[in-house]
Parts: C-alpha cells; sequence; structure tokens
C-alpha cells in the first residue's frame, strides 16, 4: 500500500507569514499531502521565516543545523526556506552554504509557486534558489488551508511605505498594493458561505489600504462594505499606522456592529524625540489624541500596541516617558521587544545602540508596568456577561470551553460543546492576568 504523503511547516513572524503558510498548505493539500506535527515522518518540512529581529533568525539557523541528521538518514526528504528572511540580500547563499542539503529557497513573492518547485525537486533538481526582487503582482485565487475552521485571516494590502529606521519589513516585502475590494469582499463571502464567524483583515499598514486602486476607496470604505457581508458575525484589522489613522475609520468601528471594540496602534516609544529617530511621523501628543479620540468615540474599547525598548540613542528619560504613556493609555495588552540591529536599516547605523543590559533592565519594567495594567483591566470584566465566539476545547482543561470576547480577551469557561463554532454569552466568574474565566449562561 502507498505510503501517505506527509508535510510538516514551521512559521516564525507575523500574522502575514501565518497566512502565507496556510497558502503553502493549500497548495499542498490538494496534491495529497497531510501535514504532520513530527519532522521525523515527513516527506516535505518547510520552515517559513522572519526576520524583523536577529532572535527569530537564530532561531531558524537552529533547527536548520538540527536537520542535518535527519536528511542524512533520509535524503529524499525534500527542505525547503521560505519568508521573510530569505528575501534578504546574501542570505540564499548564506543558507546554501552552510546548509547545503536545503533542497529548496524561494522569498516572500513567489511562495505561491511552491508546487511547482517541489516538482522540480522530485524530479531531481536541487537545489532551488528562485528570490524574486522586483515586488510580485497580486495573486488572486491562491487556495487557503486554513488553521482554524471559525475565524480566518484575510490579507488585504501586501508591502510597506513607510521605512521606519528599525524595520527590515519594507526591504523585504516591498512597496504597498492593495488589494481590489471585490477579491476581498468575496473571499469572506466563500469563508462565511464554510461557516467561518470572523476575519481579521490584515496588512502592514491598513490604514492606507486603497491607494492606487480605481475606482477610489479607503480602509474605511472597505470595512463598511465587509461589515454588510451576510451571516458574518466579526471583524477585526491589523497593523494600523497612528499617522495614518483617520476619523473615518475610528468612525466606522464605532457604528459598524461586527467591527469589534479593539484597536492594534504600535506606538513603538513615548518619546517624541525617539520617534521622530524612528522616523514615524507622529509624536507623543499626537499619538494621545488619537486614543483620546478612540477612547471617546468607543466605548469600553480594547488598545494593543507594539513597543520597542532600546532604540538607538534612548535614555532613561526617553523610557519614562514611554513607562507614562503605557500608564496613560492602559493598554488591555501590549507586545514588547527589545530593539534588535537588521542589516540595511538606517538604526543599524545610528552610532549611539544602547548596551544590552540597560535595554534588559529597561524591558523587565516595561513587562512588569504592562502586565500589572492588563491584569487591571481584565478585572474590570469580573462578574460581567460578555459575548464569546466559542473556538474549540481548551487546551490547558478539557472539561472547558475557549474563545474570545469581542475586545480580543481569552475566555476559558463550562459550556455546551455544541456551541463551539458560535457565539455565547458568558458570565465571568474570575478575572486572571491574562485570561478571564467563565460560565456560560442563556
Ligand atoms: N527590533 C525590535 N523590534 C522590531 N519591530 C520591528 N523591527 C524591529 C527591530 N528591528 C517590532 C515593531 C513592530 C513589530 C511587528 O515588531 O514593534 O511593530
Ligand atoms: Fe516596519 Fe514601520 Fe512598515 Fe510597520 S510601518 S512594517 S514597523 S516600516
Amino acid at each position: 500500500m502507498k505510503k501517505d504523503l506527509k508535510y510538516y511547516i514551521e512559521t516564525w513572524g507575523c500574522q502575514m507569514n501565518e497566512e502565507d503558510s496556510e497558502k503553502l498548505s493549500g497548495g499542498l493539500k490538494p496534491l495529497g499531502y497531510k501535514r504532520t506535527t513530527s519532522k521525523e515522518d515527513a516527506d516535505i518540512i518547510i520552515f517559513n521565516t522572519c526576520c524583523v529581529r536577529e532572535n527569530a533568525e537564530q532561531k531558524v539557523e537552529g533547527n536548520l543545523g538540527a536537520l542535518k541528521k535527519l536528511k542524512k538518514e533520509r535524503p529524499e526528504v525534500v527542505i525547503a526556506i521560505t519568508g521573510c528572511m530569505m528575501q534578504q540580500e546574501g542570505m540564499a547563499e548564506n543558507i546554501i552554504s552552510k546548509f547545503p542539503f536545503v533542497d529548496i529557497i524561494l522569498g516572500t513573492h513567489n511562495a505561491y509557486k511552491f508546487t511547482e518547485y517541489l516538482a522540480k525537486a522530485l524530479g531531481g533538481e536541487r537545489p532551488i534558489v528562485e528570490i524574486w526582487d522586483k515586488e510580485a503582482d497580486i495573486i488572486e485565487g491562491a487556495v487557503i488551508d486554513r488553521a482554524s475552521t471559525i475565524k480566518g485571516f484575510v490579507t488585504i494590502m501586501y508591502g510597506c511605505n513607510n521605512f521606519c529606521t528599525y524595520c527590515i519589513v519594507p526591504h523585504v516585502r516591498g512597496r504597498e498594493r492593495s488589494r481590489k475590494p471585490e477579491e476581498i469582499v468575496k473571499e469572506i463571502q466563500d469563508m462565511v458561505a464554510a461557516g467561518y464567524k470572523e476575519v481579521t483583515l490584515l496588512g502592514q499598514n491598513v490604514n492606507s489600504y486603497g491607494k492606487g486602486l480605481e475606482p477610489q476607496i479607503d480602509f474605511a470604505k472597505l470595512l463598511r462594505k465587509i461589515n454588510e457581508i451576510d451571516g458574518l458575525e466579526r471583524v477585526r484589522f491589523m497593523t494600523s499606522h497612528p499617522k495614518d489613522l483617520s476619523d473615518d475609520v475610528i468612525k466606522a468601528v464605532a457604528e459598524c456592529d461586527k467591527l469589534c471594540e479593539s484597536i492594534h496602534l504600535p506606538v513603538q516609544s513615548g518619546s517624541s524625540r525617539i520617534l521622530k529617530k524612528m522616523n514615524r511621523h507622529y509624536d507623543r501628543e499626537q499619538y494621545l489624541e488619537s486614543i483620546r479620540k478612540i477612547k471617546k468615540a468607543i466605548p469600553d474599547v480594547a488598545l494593543t500596541t507594539d513597543i520597542i525598548v532600546g532604540f538607538p540613542g534612548e535614555t532613561d528619560e526617553d523610557f519614562e516617558d514611554t513607562l507614562s504613556l503605557v500608564k496613560e493609555v492602559e493598554y488591555d495588552s501590549a507586545f514588547t521587544f527589545l530593539y534588535s540591529k537588521r542589516k540595511g536599516t538606517p538604526a543599524d547605523l545610528m552610532l549611539d545602540q544602547v548596551s544590552e543590559s540597560a535595554k534588559k533592565e529597561r524591558f523587565n519594567k516595561l513587562v512588569e508596568a504592562v502586565n500589572e495594567i492588563c491584569a487591571k483591566k481584565n478585572k474590570e470584566y469580573d462578574g460581567k456577561v460578555v459575548e464569546v465566539l466559542v473556538e474549540g476545547e481548551s487546551k490547558s482543561d478539557e472539561t472547558k470551553l475557549t474563545g474570545r470576547t469581542r475586545t480580543g480577551k481569552l475566555v476559558n469557561f463550562t459550556g455546551e460543546k455544541s456551541s463551539i463554532g458560535n457565539l455565547v454569552n458568558v458570565k465571568i466568574t474570575k478575572a486572571q492576568s491574562f485570561s478571564l474565566i467563565g460560565e456560560q449562561v442563556q
């Protein structure tokens, strides 16, 4: 009997990469490949890489090194590396010289061609290295094998035009290209027909969606179109650049019933001086003004953010500005990062790099402040009844179900298994630091 064909895929980095991996899976499924969580019994091993911070790259290299033995024992296994890390100049050559057993290397723009490269590799043509430098046209119609059957990502635009001085993304993902609204709406309608209840719209800067499209459209208008899709229950989006967050978008979130009361607005730093060096095009006051507008227009909104600690030239005072901003905004949660030098970015060449010890000390202080606020915000849910989209059984406690509120809070609760995939009301009985506990109510 023919053995089942299996593939293993590991994804580092952001939601864009997760969606790219779902497209890679979508290409392999019709060929009869099934996903496995064990490298040992895989016929294809794919690493979808990230390069936004150095430690992401180190992890990939560590994992590749560990494949040497496997490839020696089973040379027929196809090893493929894709994603942002490969899109950097000289990286493919570097990988091939360090790990000559890799079979396929491709970039972010041509991952949709993966099955073509696979056919060639299986035909004996190895290694295949194909990184496209130019910004690829948007390819519609790729099959996406989504991780969940209840909620899913929908990319609305690719690339970024902003060139924040620390960031490698515009160098590897190219300039902004927006998908046509009708393609986006159709994709979401198809998802709804397949039973999906929630979508998260993805882009490096969704607020500048629509540039260059005819007829003219902007992000607020797209949100309103999506809000009209019958059967869809919830819409989220990320990431928003504060400089482009328009009043129209805030108004759309306030007025449209499907748009969740949850906004991710990366601040990066609370110091106007550092924000200028980061090339963010807003200062502390302008950011706080946007936050005030959001809070006024959308009561009970959950705010989340990204913060970088230890950007070149950051002094104790600058860092105190970040801490005070965090306390003023009261984020529901925050992704906190140690600044990481990236080759080819302006910040890499700045002479006033912050010492690792100062970075770590500030980082720990920031995490402590963020966690304290997060726990306080969760406490506000104690005793409340909230709407939860039930995603499945809880991983930590089999007797419970798990899902999220419209504000993105994770809730583990006792309830009917039959409600998986539906919206239910849950009474919060205990607020923990990072999640809520509750019981389903009628
Ligand atoms: N070092 C640390 N964090 C970074 N980010 C982007 N580039 C870097 C870097 N060089 C963070 C930003 C961004 C998030 C996705 O990653 O906070 O919003
Ligand atoms: Fe990077 Fe800035 Fe673009 Fe975000 S907006 S991807 S941080 S350059």
